[in-house]
């Protein structure tokens, strides 16, 4: 597992994350030395020009030009070496090693897909080889998001109509955290991810395995609904959340606010995935995002096959 990360920063899992750090700790060490010179002069200037006495007028101040310019040039020479030191890293951090292994990355309310270079889409986590640049090609069918991975100190907005890009190299096979932060909706925060850095064998086991190969269509379906985050709106148990529970719901009579009345057949589960504010139920907000519509067909099959399960 390796370095568990300080105080002050996140384990460093990535070939860039040593000289991010770097350059805040310098930032951190400069800060931290003028700050005490600042404070050490004002208490010794507080000490050793305090009145003595009522009416005492202090001694006329005379300039040093010797201090004053060497006040400039030393702050000077630090911002360079900041902005220097600062710039390098900007340009390792954003310019992607040729022959990078590219994944696209499709962010929505509230979900990460990713589509990898032999047409599998994956929702949730993302799984990439270790020690092998990765790019990520994003964008958004929806809002704002922004893709962060606190390990890897990478972090990028994610924009509709707009592709953005993030590359990184996982220093070894380990679970990093994925965060969307930028505030996309009311499930903003349970927007989470895994990256799943396998090593290379492994992770070419894992994409031949990654559709749904070998699951019975409940069985992808049920998968799919935890990888797609239905289940933080969907209880599949009868507890009430934001939207109605998929236990019992297939067959079952639904009272739309429409104040048509229908039964929640194979086209009913469909239609409410792809179109959900077509046919809102009664009681509940219609707070169901239309992003699921752009999942895949087989996907979509599995997920009514699925619903249809939970009895
Ligand atoms: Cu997506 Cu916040």
């Amino acid at each position: 597992m390796g370095d568990k990360g300080t105080f002050w920063l996140p384990e460093s899992a990535s070939t860039v994350s040593g000289d991010v750090d770097s350059l805040f700790y310098l930032v951190t060490w400069i800060s931290v030395v003028i700050f005490v010179l600042v404070v050490a002069a004002m208490v010794y200037f507080m000490m050793r020009y305090r009145r003595h006495h009522a009416g005492q007028v202090g001694a006329p101040a005379h300039e040093s030009k010797w201090f004053e310019m060497s006040t400039v040039v030393v702050s000077t020479i630090l911002v360079l070496i900041v902005f220097t030191w600062g710039f390098r890293v900007y340009l390792k951090l954003n310019i992607a090693p040729p022959g990078a292994y590219e994944i696209q990355v499709t962010a929505s309310q509230w979900k990460w897909d990713y589509t990898y270079p032999d047409g599998t889409v994956y929702a949730g986590d993302l799984h990439v080889p270790a020690d092998k640049p990765v790019r990520l090609v994003m964008n958004s069918i929806d809002v704002l998001h922004s893709f962060f991975v606190p390990q890897f100190r990478v972090k990028q907005d994610v924009l509709p109509n707009r592709y953005s890009s993030v590359w990184f190299e996982a220093t070894r096979a380990d679970t990093f955290d994925v965060y969307c932060t930028e505030y996309c909706g009311n499930q903003h925060s349970g927007m989470l991810g895994q990256v799943i850095a396998h090593p290379q064998e492994e992770f070419e086991e894992w994409l031949a395995s990654a559709g749904g190969g070998g699951l019975s269509p409940e069985e992808y379906g049920e998968r799919l609904f935890g990888q797609n985050n239905c289940n933080t709106c969907h209880s599949i148990d009868g507890t009430r959340l934001v939207g109605p529970t998929m236990q019992g719901l297939f067959g079952s009579q639904r009272q739309l606010v429409s104040g048509e009345s229908v039964e929640a057949d194979e086209n009913y589960l469909l239609s409410s995935i792809v179109a959900p504010a077509a046919q809102v139920v009664e009681g509940y907000p219609p707070a169901m995002p239309p992003s699921y519509g752009s999942l895949p067909q087989d996907q979509l099959d599995a997920l009514v096959a699925y619903i249809k399960s939970v009895q």
